[in-house]
């Protein structure tokens, strides 16, 4: 028997929302071919689309160490898979690579075994995969990418995941410079202490954006897309971030911000052709650094 899944890029963060915001767009997404074998144990048999980045060691990747928590929790270790994995989208560059596959894994093996968990007590098994990748298991890749459209992450412990609503005619469009910055890294120059004052602004936005995504209300989100906490530190690892934002926001952006931990920046727009135009425009500032236009409809 055999399943072949597909999981969603993500945005992380959405801006203001650091690692408790989350959504997943259409694509791109990784796919995963899982297959039962009589052996147990879970193998990878072949990676496509990584340039060669990524692990077959199942202990060292987060596919199969993922899957294997799972088999283990729920009393299966003796279950044998093995696992193809199509990577569509690139490694490092803030659109959730890792935790779409760890998620195409989980949802392959859940499904292989005629669903025993829901996809919300799956989220757990994927944040062990981001510990894996980065250093810390954030859920706001992993939630949405397994829940689809909007998520909030309202509290680590206990996990307390909500999904949200958000108007229909929200475009997204995201742009990757291709440089690499990998997450644990752009992790460990953000600021562990904060002041207050930045706090109630942050807050201030979170909520707002909150709420404009409940009421549907796209100039309260335009307006609530601030981060005066993460932002100015990571705006220095994506070149020229500032005059992108200026572009942007003269080509008719809602909004534009750095998707996850970067370097891939997203934009939200009133329709598609926004974000196409905005795309391009951001694209030819760009040449030299051969971006590569990812699209659009967000969320799924
Ligand atoms: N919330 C995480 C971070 C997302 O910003 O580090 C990583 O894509």
């Amino acid at each position: 028997r055999s399943v072949n899944v597909f999981a969603p890029a993500t945005v992380a963060n959405v801006v203001c929302g650091y690692d408790v915001l989350g959504f997943a767009v259409n694509a791109p997404g990784d796919e995963v071919i899982m297959r039962l074998r009589d052996e147990p144990g879970v193998i990878i048999t072949k990676i496509s689309g990584d340039e060669g980045r990524l692990p077959y060691d199942p202990a060292k990747n987060t596919v199969s160490l993922s899957v294997q928590h799972y088999l283990n929790h729920i009393g299966r270790p003796d279950v044998g898979v093995e696992i193809e994995l199509f990577k569509k989208m690139p490694i490092g560059s803030g659109l959730g690579s890792s935790s779409a596959s760890t998620v195409a894994g989980l949802f392959a093996i859940n499904t292989l075994m005629d669903s025993p968990l829901s996809k919300m007590e799956l989220v757990p098994f994927a944040m062990k995969g981001e510990e894996m990748a980065c250093g810390y298991g954030h859920a706001d890749n992993v939630a949405p990418a397994l829940l689809g459209g909007f998520v909030l992450v309202r509290s680590y412990e206990p996990l307390d995941i909500i999904k949200l609503p958000y108007p229909e005619e929200l475009f997204c469009s995201i742009v990757f410079p291709q440089i690499d910055v990998p997450t644990r890294d752009a992790r460990q120059i953000i600021r562990s202490k904060i002041l207050l004052k930045d706090a109630v602004v942050q807050w201030g936005n979170v909520a707002g954006l909150v709420a404009g995504l409940y009421t549907k209300d796209i100039d309260l989100i335009a307006r609530s897309m601030k981060d005066v906490i993460v932002e100015p530190v990571r705006s220095i690892l994506i070149p020229d971030f500032y005059k992108l934002r200026e572009i942007a926001m003269e080509n008719g952006a809602l909004s534009f911000g750095i998707s996850g931990s970067g370097p891939s920046v997203f934009t939200f727009t009133r329709n598609e052709d926004d974000a196409r135009i905005i795309n391009e425009k951001l694209q030819k500032h760009f040449l030299w650094l051969d971006t590569e236009s990812i699209a659009y409809r967000s969320p799924i």
